[in-house]
C-alpha cells in the first residue's frame, strides 16, 4: 500500500489517483476503488455542509471528518485539508492545528492552501514530523481576494509565480503539489520543474495525479465545475431509491403485511 514517503518519491508508470471524502462509508468505498489518496477537503462545506464557499468550516468541524475517514479506512493516506484562518494568523497555532490533525484526528498529511506565507510554516511541519502537501493555482480560501472562482496563471506573470511558489514549497519540503484550475501548459512546466508529484485538478492532462470532489466523481453533485466529470449518476438512482420508499410507505406496500 502507498506511503506519502512513495507518494513523494512517485516513479510508477501511471497516474496518482485521489479522491476526497468526509465520512467512513464514503471513505472505506474509495479506499477499496484503488485511489492512492484519499483528501478530506474543506470542499466538504460546499457539498455537504450547505455552504456556498469553504470559508465557514472550521478546524474543529474538519477534524471530525479527518477522523471519520481515518476510522473508514484501513491503509490509504489520508490527508486532511487545512480549513481557512487554522493556519497563517499565528506560527504556534498554525502548527498546533496541523498537528492535531495528525494526532488527534489520525490523518497522515496536511494540505495546505499555499502561498508566499507559507514556505516557512511547510518547512517547519515537514521537520517536525507532519508531512505537507500543498496547493497552489486556484486556492478556494482566497475567494474574496481573487473576486471568484477564475482560473490562475493565465498572466505570463501570474503562471511564473506559481511555478516559483511550486519550486519553493518542494524545496520547503511538501511531498506533493496540488494544481487547482491553471492552464494545462503551465501544470506540465510545473510538473516537469519539481521533483515531488503535481496532482491537478481542473489543471489538464500533464500532472503527476488527479483530484476529484468525490460527489462530482460518482455523479451526487447539485452542479460541478466544468472540468469535473461524473463516472456515474448518483442522483438518479439516490433519488429513485428515495423515491421508491415514500411511494411504498405512502401506499401501505412497506413494510409488507403479516399473514
Ligand atoms: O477541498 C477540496 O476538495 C480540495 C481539492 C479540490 C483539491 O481542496
Ligand atoms: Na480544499
Amino acid at each position: 500500500m502507498t506511503t506519502v514517503r512513495e507518494i513523494r518519491t512517485w516513479d510508477a508508470d501511471r497516474p496518482i489517483a485521489m479522491l476526497t471524502a468526509y465520512d467512513a462509508t464514503t471513505a472505506a468505498l474509495v479506499e477499496r476503488a484503488g485511489v492512492d489518496l484519499i483528501l478530506v477537503g474543506d470542499s466538504v462545506a460546499n457539498v455537504r455542509l450547505g455552504h456556498d464557499s469553504t470559508l465557514p468550516v472550521d478546524q474543529a468541524a474538519m477534524e471530525h471528518h479527518v477522523a471519520a475517514v481515518a476510522r473508514g479506512v484501513e491503509s490509504v493516506p489520508v490527508i486532511a485539508d487545512m480549513p481557512f484562518l487554522s493556519i497563517g494568523a499565528d506560527r504556534g497555532d498554525s502548527v498546533e492545528h496541523c498537528g492535531r490533525m495528525l494526532k488527534e484526528a489520525g490523518a497522515d498529511a496536511v494540505k495546505i492552501e499555499s502561498g508566499p506565507h507559507t514556505v516557512d510554516l511547510t518547512e517547519r511541519l515537514v521537520q517536525l514530523g507532519i508531512p505537507v502537501m500543498a496547493h497552489l493555482g486556484l486556492t478556494p480560501q482566497r475567494v474574496k481576494e481573487l473576486g471568484g472562482y477564475r482560473q490562475q496563471g493565465q498572466s505570463d506573470e501570474d503562471a511564473a509565480e506559481i511555478r516559483d511558489l511550486a519550486v519553493a514549497h518542494a524545496d520547503a519540503g511538501a511531498f506533493a503539489v496540488v494544481l487547482e484550475h491553471v492552464p494545462s501548459d503551465l501544470a506540465r512546466e510545473v510538473t516537469e520543474r519539481i521533483d515531488v508529484p503535481t496532482i491537478g485538478i481542473g489543471a489538464g492532462p500533464h500532472t503527476t495525479g488527479q483530484v476529484l470532489v468525490v460527489d462530482d466523481a460518482v455523479g451526487l453533485s447539485d452542479e460541478q465545475p466544468p472540468f469535473a466529470e461524473a463516472f456515474g449518476d448518483l442522483r438518479a438512482e439516490f433519488e429513485d431509491a428515495l423515491d421508491g420508499y415514500v411511494e411504498a410507505v405512502q401506499s401501505g406496500a412497506f413494510p409488507p403485511g403479516e399473514d
